[in-house]
């Protein structure tokens, strides 16, 4: 009898095994699993038998449906899913595909660098204000000494706006530093203040891998009484140690804008070399990362500020060079390629 509910077993597997549709394994269930089944006719049976052989064949059939019941539930699955997917072909839907996922965004490295760098000058006390990209010749150039004919504005090749007044002169044009911002500031807000102004700015040149003709900038401008170059310093010197690193070490040297009197430039060591020379700083060891200095007294006056009562310190620095530092990116145009696979690493 044993051996008999051994052979069924193995001939019911091998018959499961070779099903593929749903149809054919309800029959197979009724054959071997159904109330007329061989298997249900020996359970019924088996009060008929001896004690002894009772035990031995009810655990064995017992065992025998067990594992026929588990099969064809497993069998069951798989040609469920087969037939999800088949009817899923024709338009249905298939709920054992996996869900959409939501795609999360991020923000652009370029504004995680302007978070990050007004984060460092709010907590020193300063405020953030955003002005026009559009600006007026005399907020970007006349009013920080830059008349028309001086050096200083081939250094910025300017993009003109179309706009025409009636003596000819064409004052509108893309800003092409935030610096266009501080005598608006200085206008509108009575000192003491203290401001950074993040932006965009243009300028009129073809791209390469340093430059493109849309940037960003970020000016810092404090105007108060007696307020000294050793405040600038200070500052900009917290800010280098903040972005850059407890370790890393700033130089001042004297340089020259139309807008400040005394101007200075402020160099961090090379990050690639450590102050040895190479190529990313030109084998000076120093990497210039902006301009600064004290307020031009004309400038305050043209706010209506008194230079013998006022000072102020400015400063101003590129914001893509920042990232392209710190990450080691060499080319920064990928800043502005829209390429998820390069901007998704930030
Ligand atoms: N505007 C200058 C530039 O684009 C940078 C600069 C230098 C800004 C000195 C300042 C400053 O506010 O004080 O090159």
């Amino acid at each position: 009898m044993l051996q008999e509910l051994e052979e069924l077993k193995l001939n019911a597997l091998r018959e499961l095994d070779a099903i593929n549709n749903l149809k054919e394994l309800e029959s197979w269930r009724v054959r071997y699993l159904g109330r007329k089944s061989e298997l249900t006719r020996v359970l019924r049976s088996l009060a008929t038998l001896p004690l002894a052989e009772r035990k031995a064949v009810g655990a064995g059939a017992n065992e025998v449906k067990a594992k026929l019941e588990d099969s064809l539930e497993q069998k069951e699955q798989v040609l469920r899913g087969v037939q999800l997917a088949a009817s899923a072909e024709e338009g249905g839907i298939d709920i054992t595909l996996p869900g959409h996922p939501f795609p999360t965004g991020r923000l652009h490295p370029i504004t995680q660098t302007i978070y990050e760098i007004c984060d460092i000058f709010t907590s020193m006390g300063f405020q953030v204000v955003e002005g026009p990209e559009v600006e007026w010749d005399y907020y970007n150039f006349e009013a920080l000494n830059i008349p028309e004919e001086h050096p200083a504005r081939d250094t910025m090749s300017t993009l003109w706006v179309d706009f025409e007044t009636d003596s000819g002169e064409r004052p509108m044009l893309l800003r092409t530093h935030t610096t266009s911002m501080q005598l608006r500031v200085m206008e509108k807000m009575p000192p003491p203040l203290r401001v950074v102004i993040p932006g965009r700015v243009y300028r009129y040149e073809a791209s390469d891998a340093t430059h493109t003709p849309m940037f960003h900038q970020i000016d810092g401008l404090a105007v108060g009484k007696g307020i000294t170059m050793a405040d600038l310093k200070g500052t900009l010197y917290e800010f280098a140690r903040r972005f850059f690193g407890e370790d890393r070490k700033v130089r001042f040297r004297c340089d020259y804008f139309p807008f400040v009197e005394p101007g200075a430039e402020m160099a961090i060591e090379c990050s690639v070399c450590g102050g040895k020379g190479c190529r990313l700083c030109g084998n000076t060891g120093w990497i210039e990362i902006l301009g600064a200095g004290m307020t031009h007294p004309q400038v305050l006056q043209r706010a209506g500020l008194d230079p013998e009562v006022y000072s102020g310190f400015a400063f101003g620095m590129g914001i893509d060079r920042m990232p392209m530092l710190r990450y080691g990116i060499d080319d920064i145009r990928l800043f502005y390629s829209s390429d998820l696979r390069f901007l998704r690493q930030f």
